[in-house]
């Protein structure tokens, strides 16, 4: 992020942190962002986009927003409240962070989600990661499953085909590693 955009920040900032989640992956994710950032004293508020877009609320220093992918495509509510608040996001610190099984084994395909993404939005993030999601088998229907298993046969990277159990992808070391890059460098410019 340019340094242009965090001189202004003081020693505890406001960050918000919109995301979009279809089983709940991105969510435990965005609970570990916002954690690591608490404990290095900001404060942090976690908003589940699951509606029609709004307003950026006032008052938020930094924004990270994260959206899992589904049939290759962003969560659509977190496209759609990007591309509403584009100018406010340009104007903050700011990161994203796509969740998919495309970025466990084939980083080539979840890069492209997220080009895809910076295109459809035009918003540029300082700060760009992509996290492996989730196969919630046991949570999945019938039909689910099967598309899933499917999906999951088709994709590079070893991914589970026991559609009895779950498999995590998301490597939890780099989340935390993520949001402490992004909470050091809210703090990296303070007074
Ligand atoms: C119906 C369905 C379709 C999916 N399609 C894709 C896909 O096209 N590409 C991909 O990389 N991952 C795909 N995934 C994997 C999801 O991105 C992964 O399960 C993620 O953890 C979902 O995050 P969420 O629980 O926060 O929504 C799909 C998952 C489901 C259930």
């Amino acid at each position: 992020m340019s340094p242009r955009k965090l001189k202004e920040i003081g020693n505890t900032a406001r960050a918000l942190i919109p995301y979009g989640t279809t089983e709940g992956q991105t969510a435990k994710i965005v609970d570990v962002i916002a954690d690591v950032i608490r404990d290095r004293g900001h404060t942090a508020d976690a908003v589940d986009i699951n509606g029609p877009s709004s307003t950026l609320p006032a008052g938020y220093d930094a924004v990270i927003v994260g959206a899992s992918i589904h049939m290759g495509k962003h969560d659509k509510h977190v496209v759609e409240f990007v591309q509403k608040n584009h100018d406010t996001l340009e104007q903050l610190p700011s990161a994203f962070f796509s969740v998919s099984l495309a970025a466990h084994g084939d980083t080539g395909q979840a890069e492209t989600y997220v080009d895809q993404f910076e295109e459809e939005t035009g918003w540029r993030p300082d700060q760009v990661a992509l996290f492996g999601g989730a196969l919630l088998c046991t949570d999945y229907g019938f039909i689910k499953r099967h598309m899933m298993k499917k999906i999951a046969q088709d994709k590079p990277g070893n991914l589970g085909l026991d559609m009895s159990r779950d498999y995590v992808y998301t490597q939890w070391d780099a989340v935390k590693r993520f949001a402490e890059h992004f909470a050091d460098r809210l703090k990296s410019t303070s007074p």
